[in-house]
């Protein structure tokens, strides 16, 4: 019978035959699956795996460096990668969602095709594609999200054209997490909600500036810190805050403001193609509100969203 133990020893054994003394490049995104793919080929193959983790600038707060130590800590061969600027250049004007998208796809590819590059003979890619994204064909997570979905824009980066190992290609996600455990990742790691690819930038509607991406990791900072504080997050699926393209009236002591408006969502959900709000409690939301407006310059007005998908959709691009 299955058990995380013995897929482990198999996959490892599996991966030894496979790929010998073979390097493998694998793009690391901070969450569960590539992170979980590459604790195995490590296991394999050791330092002959190169992970490359990309800051593209759309993460959430601090989560670049402290990723990168978590990754570091776990003794894979990782080299960061901080294109924050090179991602913002791309993003610069940009109103349209779906440009948003094609844009992000288009530098990760640059970058990490530059990056692949510096390794010597490298001959696979690594990617944490698991069961539902082959049938799907679509990914929730990560770097391997952002390679399907545009790898048929122009003529294929050198790095695609290598053969590619997907270790955990045969496994739903609950068994993803439990190979994870059983090879002592961080429990906190392997419980954190899914992230977009694009990150913070289909949160933030219309334009996107280093000055709002700096508002919007502040306001989702306290909001997930407070979801971990009051021992909601782990009975939310996912969770973010969208940064609105409106100014609306405050007042501050004796001052009229107009500032930034922002919207929290949570929902329940099984795997994303359809989803519930949450039912927060109310003090929750209103310690989050008061914390967010009191603490983050540049906002003035918190609403939460109350949105099932269908007809909405998580994210609000
Ligand atoms: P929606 O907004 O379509 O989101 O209800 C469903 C799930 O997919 C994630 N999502 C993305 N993930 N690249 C990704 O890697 C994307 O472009 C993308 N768009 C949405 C979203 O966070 C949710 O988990």
């Amino acid at each position: 019978s299955w058990t995380p133990d013995n897929f482990v020893d198999m996959t490892v054994a599996e991966l030894k035959e496979k790929l010998g003394n073979d390097r493998v490049v694998l793009g690391l995104s901070g969450g569960v699956d590539s992170t979980v793919a590459a604790v195995l080929l490590n296991k394999a193959i050791g330092d002959n795996l190169y992970c490359i983790f990309v800051n593209n600038g759309l993460l959430r707060k601090n989560e670049f460096q402290n990723v990168l130590d978590q990754y570091e800590g776990m003794g894979l061969n990782v080299k960061g990668v901080d294109s924050s600027a090179r991602f913002l250049d791309a993003l610069a004007g940009v109103e349209d969602p779906e440009l948003k998208r094609k844009a992000i796809g288009r530098v990760f590819i640059e970058v990490f095709d530059d990056e692949a590059h510096e390794i010597n003979d490298v001959k696979w890619l690594g990617q944490g594609t698991i069961y539902p994204d082959v049938i799907e064909s679509i990914s929730v997570n990560g770097p391997s999200a952002t390679i399907k979905s545009h790898h048929n824009v122009g003529g294929l980066p050198d790095f695609m054209k290598l053969k590619v190992v997907e270790p955990l290609k045969m496994l739903f996600k609950d068994e993803v997490r439990r190979v994870g455990a059983s090879m002592g990742i961080d429990p906190e790691l392997l419980g954190r909600h899914p992230f977009p690819g694009p990150g913070l930038a289909i949160r933030i509607l219309g334009d996107i500036t280093a000055e709002k991406v700096r508002i919007l990791q502040e306001v989702d900072a306290i909001f997930i810190n407070g979801l971990k504080d009051w021992g909601l997050y782990d009975k939310v699926w996912q969770a973010g805050a969208m940064l609105l393209p409106v100014n609306s009236v405050g007042v501050m002591g004796d001052e009229r403001t107009y500032e930034k408006c922002v919207a929290l969502r949570a929902v329940e959900s099984t795997d994303g193609m359809t989803a519930d709000w949450v039912n927060l409690p109310y003090e929750f939301l209103q310690k989050t509100s008061n914390d967010i407006i009191n603490k983050v310059k540049g906002v003035n007005r918190v609403v939460y969203d109350i949105s099932s998908k269908p007809p909405a959709t998580i994210e609000w691009e």
